[in-house]
């Protein structure tokens, strides 16, 4: 028989069938929105069409704009997936055993056929999802997208980040070599600060930070007890809560109507072509090809960086042979600074006041105003600009003192136990955060802008505390000027 030219349709066949898919799928949604189909048809489409179990059918062409959202979302779940895929395959090589930890993930680097690219795509795609996950809760707070409904997301999204954070450090310890093995010891003893408060008032019996190490670890040092439990919360629990949750946070954008936008667009003014009433548009394929966009840079951005930057990997862990300087892993180490002045202070009740500080934030600040806009107006981005500025000046001048003179820490504890805890640089710097907040409140009475002041004096304080320890921390944690 002979065959017929492939753009010539075949005689009998249905128009329908000879359409590409996109157009298929944009015809079935306009049929959809006209009414001319059934809603038993409707949810035979969707459970059929991959892309619309996770996307809602019809979006915003303001939601679509780069500058907006900046794909911060779509690749914290992109590195997620990446994150599950290597960690899977990892899994095939590594043993979760004190005495083969270390040996086999050195095979995994320098024996397995391309091992050492799965394993640097997996380190980097984790630290990436740190970056990106804290970046996409800023562009959540800065464009006030908190708001107008959407306090419920707002805590999932709180639950990602520590999700992340802890799928992060669970997975630090798992190579057993040295950086790993007191980063995680530090790290341990950080989540132990709790005596610090106990000890003070004198309630010896109560000994809340030892009951977390030893949950943590299983033991009182970091050893095989410590390795299975962050073994089995790294690769089952955590990824199953983070899957049940992305899950949830995806579900609710959709119940919570598409992303946030100027409220000037709300009601379909302004509407592009091709929009219904609320000036919504067909998400397939605009939004597929953005999202696949985001995705492919991120791909090429982590094969880059998985073929030019090894993982790092040290001496086998030596319990006997503490590291010097110890550090925490990075995304840990503004705390690390802090808790070097006073452990509970830095360590747990500043970090649970700002973790509270930021839930809380939807129900603080209820005005309507500016809602999907960066910065709200150009008030919200002076006041913005001049708390960076300000939460610079303050990490400045409280640390400056400490480092160079200390913090007086044994005269104020001959004083009284207590002081040492509630007088320290974790203390002071965050009642000046707190402080010029309130001034922002004063001068503006505007909930949003008193957020603004506040998100961006904590994220440059954060930012500058990581950079201390990062690069101007030394053996014994001294404070040193690096060389150039
Ligand atoms: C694993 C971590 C996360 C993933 C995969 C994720 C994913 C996403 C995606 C894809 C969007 C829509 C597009 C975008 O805004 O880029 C979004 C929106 C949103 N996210 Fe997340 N997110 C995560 C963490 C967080 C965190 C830490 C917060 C805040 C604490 C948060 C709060 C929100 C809110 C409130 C929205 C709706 C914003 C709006 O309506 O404009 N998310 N998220």
């Amino acid at each position: 028989m002979q065959r017929r030219h492939s753009g010539e349709p075949e005689r009998g066949a249905s128009p329908v069938r000879s359409m590409t898919l996109g157009r298929r799928i944009a015809d079935q949604l306009g049929r959809w929105q006209r009414g001319a189909i059934s809603d038993g048809d409707r949810s035979r489409r969707v459970s059929r069409t991959f892309f619309f179990h996770f996307q809602a059918s019809r979006i915003h062409p303001f939601s679509l704009r780069p500058g907006y959202t900046l794909g911060l979302g779509i690749l914290s779940a992109f590195l997620f997936v990446v994150l599950t895929v290597t960690g899977a395959l990892l899994m095939v090589y590594y043993v979760p055993s004190v005495e083969r930890a270390y040996g086999s993930t050195a095979d995994i680097m320098y024996v397995v056929p391309a091992g050492r690219y799965l394993r640097n795509m997996h380190r980097w795609a984790a630290h990436g999802m740190v970056v990106s996950v804290v970046l996409h809760m800023c562009r959540v707070l800065f464009t006030g997208s908190y708001g107008n409904g959407r306090s419920v997301n707002w805590l999932i999204g709180i639950g990602l980040l520590v999700l992340t954070l802890l799928l992060s450090f669970t997975g630090y310890l798992l190579p057993w070599d040295q950086l790993s093995y007191w980063a995680v010891t530090i790290g341990t003893n950080i989540a132990a600060a709790g005596s610090d408060l106990t000890s003070a008032l004198g309630l010896h019996a109560l000994d809340p930070g030892r009951t977390v190490k030893l949950l943590l670890l299983g033991a009182q040092i970091v050893g095989q007890d410590a390795l299975i439990r962050f073994y089995l919360l790294h690769i089952v629990l955590l990824p199953l809560l983070m899957a049940a949750l992305v899950g949830l946070h995806f579900w609710r954008i959709r119940k919570d109507g598409g992303l946030t936008r100027p409220r000037s667009l709300a009601e379909g003014a302004g509407s592009t072509a091709g929009a219904d009433g609320r000036g919504l548009i067909l998400s397939w394929p605009a939004l597929f090809w953005a999202e696949a966009a985001v995705v492919t840079l991120g791909t090429a951005a982590l094969l880059l960086a998985a073929y030019t930057l090894d993982a790092p990997l040290g001496e086998i862990a030596n319990p006997a042979a503490p590291d010097n300087p110890a550090k925490a892993p990075w995304y840990f180490l503004g705390v690390q600074e802090l808790v070097s002045y006073s452990a509970f202070a830095g360590g747990v009740l500043v970090p649970l006041l700002l973790a509270l500080a930021l839930a809380a934030v939807p129900w603080f600040d209820r005005e309507r105003r500016g809602i999907g806009i960066w910065f709200s107006d150009s008030k919200g981005l002076q006041t913005t600009v001049r708390s960076l500025v300000a939460g610079a000046g303050a990490t400045i001048v409280v640390m400056a003192p400490a480092i160079i003179w200390g913090t007086g820490r044994a005269w104020l504890h001959s004083l009284h136990p207590l002081l040492p805890l509630l007088v320290n640089p974790a203390t002071i710097l965050a009642g000046c955060i707190v402080g010029w907040s309130w001034v922002i409140y004063r001068a503006t009475r505007s909930t949003r802008c008193t957020v603004l002041a506040f998100s961006a004096a904590s994220l440059v304080a954060v930012v500058l505390l990581t950079a201390i320890g990062l690069w101007f921390r030394g053996a014994d944690w001294q404070f040193v000027l690096p060389s150039i």
